[in-house]
């Protein structure tokens, strides 16, 4: 499928058929594409969990206030991200580039990270926003279908899933054959109210 195609058939679908699957070739395919998403330094943050436990998918159901995709999709995956990746063995994340590349990242990145709570935080939610479009876009092209989700309890959700300290959840996505299409789009902002030439 073409990208535009793929970008303009992407809906929030909320309905999904509760036989239907995805093949793990499919899984695999979208999931190595996610990878190819780009994050700051190469730091690759994310950590995803792909819940496949009817009784845990139930679990977050509730924490979810029952929305019925949580349960009803044949894949469940939440995005979350370890803020302290940066600093846990950090030349994996160049570990094809020169040695003199190496030495001027590890520094770089320690300057750039250390002590900036807020940072490290929004950080690990870009990086899990660029993810989930990857991911969503990804599997429009092999026909299926994705609804992005934060509402549910961040702490009851944390809790289920046994987030390790250090970690945040950026959402949870939904993905499978659409039992209904969802909606007309809502209402989309003309691009001459949202882009600026040069400054507000
Ligand atoms: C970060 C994020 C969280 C969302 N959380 C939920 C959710 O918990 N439940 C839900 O039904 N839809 C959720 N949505 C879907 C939005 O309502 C939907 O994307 C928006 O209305 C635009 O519709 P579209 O994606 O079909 O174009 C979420 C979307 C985003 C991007």
């Amino acid at each position: 499928m073409n990208l535009f195609t793929a970008i303009e058939q992407r809906r929030a679908v909320k309905h999904y058929d509760p036989e239907g699957s995805v093949s793990e070739a499919a899984f695999n395919q979208i999931m190595n594409a996610v990878l190819l998403s780009p994050t700051s330094y190469n730091i690759q943050h994310w950590r995803f969990i792909r819940v496949t436990d009817p009784e845990i998918r139930e679990q977050i159901q509730a924490a979810a206030w029952g929305q019925a995709q949580v349960t009803e999709a044949a894949e469940l995956i939440i995005l979350c991200a370890d803020t302290q990746a940066w600093r846990r063995d950090p030349q994996r994340y160049w570990a094809n580039t020169p040695a003199e590349t190496q030495a001027v990242m590890l520094p770089m990145l320690e300057a750039f990270y250390a002590g900036k709570d807020q940072l490290q935080r929004d950080e690990a939610m870009r990086s899990c926003g660029i993810a989930a479009q990857t991911l969503m876009l990804s599997a429009k092209a092999l026909g299926y279908d994705t609804c992005p989700m934060i509402g549910f309890d961040n702490e009851q959700l944390a809790e289920i899933i046994h987030l390790p300290e250090g970690h945040l959840i950026g959402m949870m996505i939904t993905l499978g054959p659409a039992a209904r299409a969802a909606n007309p789009r809502a209402g989309q902002l003309p691009l001459d109210e949202l882009l600026r030439e040069n400054r507000f």
